[in-house]
């Protein structure tokens, strides 16, 4: 029996797969659970897909795990997280050498809870060097704020005589954002069947590929991102050609 693995084109791979990982609370809720119950048992979900991707040979993950907006939700909740992000990060530090992952997080990490600044800022000096995977995490990011920030300094290079304005350019502006000698993602998928990108990634996904699953977070495999991946080869990337100039290219 062929597996969905094998229908995946390895010569066709995204080289960077960002993932909005959603549905927690209603897993949960579908449980008769408290949400936080869903935020743990997304974590094995979490690894599956870093897994996967390591394997399959995908350069760069970025994971939505938490957002600027989500400092609005019950503190109990948000203490939960945070919680849970220390535990994970020290439970996952080993495989993620092992496995040759280098781990990157992007977002306004000011915001965060200073032990677990420290805490990551360990893990990515340790593993600073892993060249099989870069696993990037969101955390406290928005995709307002980050554009925002990035105009502010920007104006200050320019005040201060470090950027000519007239330099300006979109490689230029990239290079201020917090994904700077990050690519693009080719693929964004989001879980839980909502279909919105709540300030994730905007500048970086214009043109990615999207690509909506059902799958409540917690329950999303392997196969899952798989099905993902096989969709995306299924697609013809225009970039605004035509798709006979594509066929002569
Ligand atoms: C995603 O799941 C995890 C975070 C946003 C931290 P949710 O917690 O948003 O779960 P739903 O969307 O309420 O089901
Ligand atoms: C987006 O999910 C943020 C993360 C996955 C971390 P949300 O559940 O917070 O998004 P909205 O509020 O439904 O748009
Ligand atoms: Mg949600």
């Amino acid at each position: 029996m062929t597996e969905l693995k094998d229908n995946i084109n390895k010569s066709k791979l995204p080289c960077h797969i960002a993932i909005i990982m959603d549905g927690n609370g209603r897993w949960a809720r579908e449980r008769g659970s408290h949400r936080i119950f869903g935020h743990q048992n997304g974590v094995t979900a979490v690894k599956e897909s870093v897994e996967a991707a390591g394997e399959l040979g995908v350069k760069y993950m970025t994971l939505f795990a938490f957002s600027k907006e989500n400092w609005f939700r019950p503190q109990e909740e948000i203490d939960a997280l945070m919680q849970l992000m220390i535990s994970t990060i020290n439970s996952e530090t080993e495989t993620l050498i092992k496995n040759n992952v280098r781990l990157l997080v992007i977002g306004d990490i000011q915001s965060l809870p200073v032990n677990i600044v420290k805490k990551l800022n360990e893990v990515i000096e340790l593993t600073r060097e892993n060249i099989r995977l870069t696993l990037v995490v969101a955390l406290s990011y928005g995709a307002r704020w980050e554009i925002a920030d990035a105009a502010k300094r920007i104006a200050e290079d320019v005040n201060s005589g470090k950027l000519e304005k007239d330099a300006i350019d979109e490689k230029i502006f990239s290079e201020y954002l917090v994904t700077k000698n990050i690519p693009d993602p080719e693929l964004l998928i989001r879980t839980s069947g909502e279909f919105r990108l709540s300030n994730f990634l905007l500048w970086q996904i214009a043109y990615s590929e999207m690509y909506f699953s059902p799958t409540l977070w917690p329950d999303f495999r392997k196969e899952d991102l798989y099905k993902a991946i096989i969709d995306f080869q299924k697609r013809e990337r225009r970039f605004g050609k035509t798709s006979d100039q594509l066929k002569c290219e």
